[in-house]
């Protein structure tokens, strides 16, 4: 099955309407639950490097750190702010903002530990927790098998830092867990570099209050649950490992 590439904000007009299809789709929720970064051609550049299998290591770290770092502020506009005035070095009243909320990172072992450094950077004194996530071997299904998260996560606002949203397994399992701690729906915003319509889909269906950020809808899975055109294994690409 071939998918046409998705019509994402700036080509709309050049791929034209999504054919109608009962094949998994975006369109309810983009805006509300699913977040597109605008597909700006310094985007789709720095993608370009990203997904080159013939790009050197220090080029795809580069690359896929600048998305990740957009993906990040992009979703720090999601958290709430309330107003907070200064007085400027001249005596003048600077009327600003600032966080509503407490705030932490969590990151799914291992691809989510790509996006940590990113977090930090803008984030500088942001705790982040850590979820390992494993396959069991007879069900087939996910189940974390190590968790270390901040005792009073459950106050405030979760960025929940996995590049890939494949198949949205691993997603669903950690989005319940995060629940079973106490974190309110609404208080997750998953933060993603790639995805597919079938993970979306399995994601925004059954969690309809979380945000996802993303930065490419790309056109599907292929037999061995890698996402098309896509970017290969982001875990080995990013670690150097295979
Ligand atoms: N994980 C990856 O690293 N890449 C994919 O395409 C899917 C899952």
């Amino acid at each position: 099955m071939t998918r046409r590439p998705y019509p994402l904000t700036s080509d709309r007009w050049e791929t034209g309407p999504m054919p109608t299809t009962t094949e998994p789709s975006v369109d309810a929720y983009l805006g509300s639950s699913l977040h597109l970064l605008p597909q700006t051609r310094h985007l789709r550049a720095l993608h370009t490097i990203a997904r080159d299998r013939g790009a050197r290591r220090d080029e795809f770290l580069h690359a896929s750190e600048r998305i990740i770092r957009m993906l990040i502020e992009a979703g720090l506009e999601l958290l709430p702010y309330e107003k907070h005035e200064v007085t400027t070095p001249v005596g003048a009243t600077y009327e600003g903002l600032r966080p509503a909320s407490p705030v932490c990172g969590v990151s799914v072992v291992r691809a989510g530990e790509s996006m940590e450094g990113q977090l930090r950077a803008v984030c500088p004194d942001i705790r982040i927790g850590k979820i390992l996530m494993q396959r069991d071997k007879q069900t087939k299904q996910p189940h974390h098998s190590y968790t270390s998260l901040p005792a009073d996560i459950a106050d405030g606002h979760v960025l929940l830092l996995e590049p890939m949203l494949a198949t949205g397994g691993t997603a669903l399992a950690t989005i319940a867990l995060l629940l079973d701690k106490g974190v309110a729906e609404e208080n997750i915003i998953f933060i993603n570099l790639i995805t597919v319509p079938e993970g979306v889909e399995r994601v925004c269906r059954r969690y309809p209050k979380v945000r996802i950020v993303t930065s490419s809808i790309e056109q599907r899975l292929n037999e061995n649950a890698y996402m098309i055109p896509g970017i290969g294994d982001f875990g080995d690409r990013y670690f150097g490992t295979d």
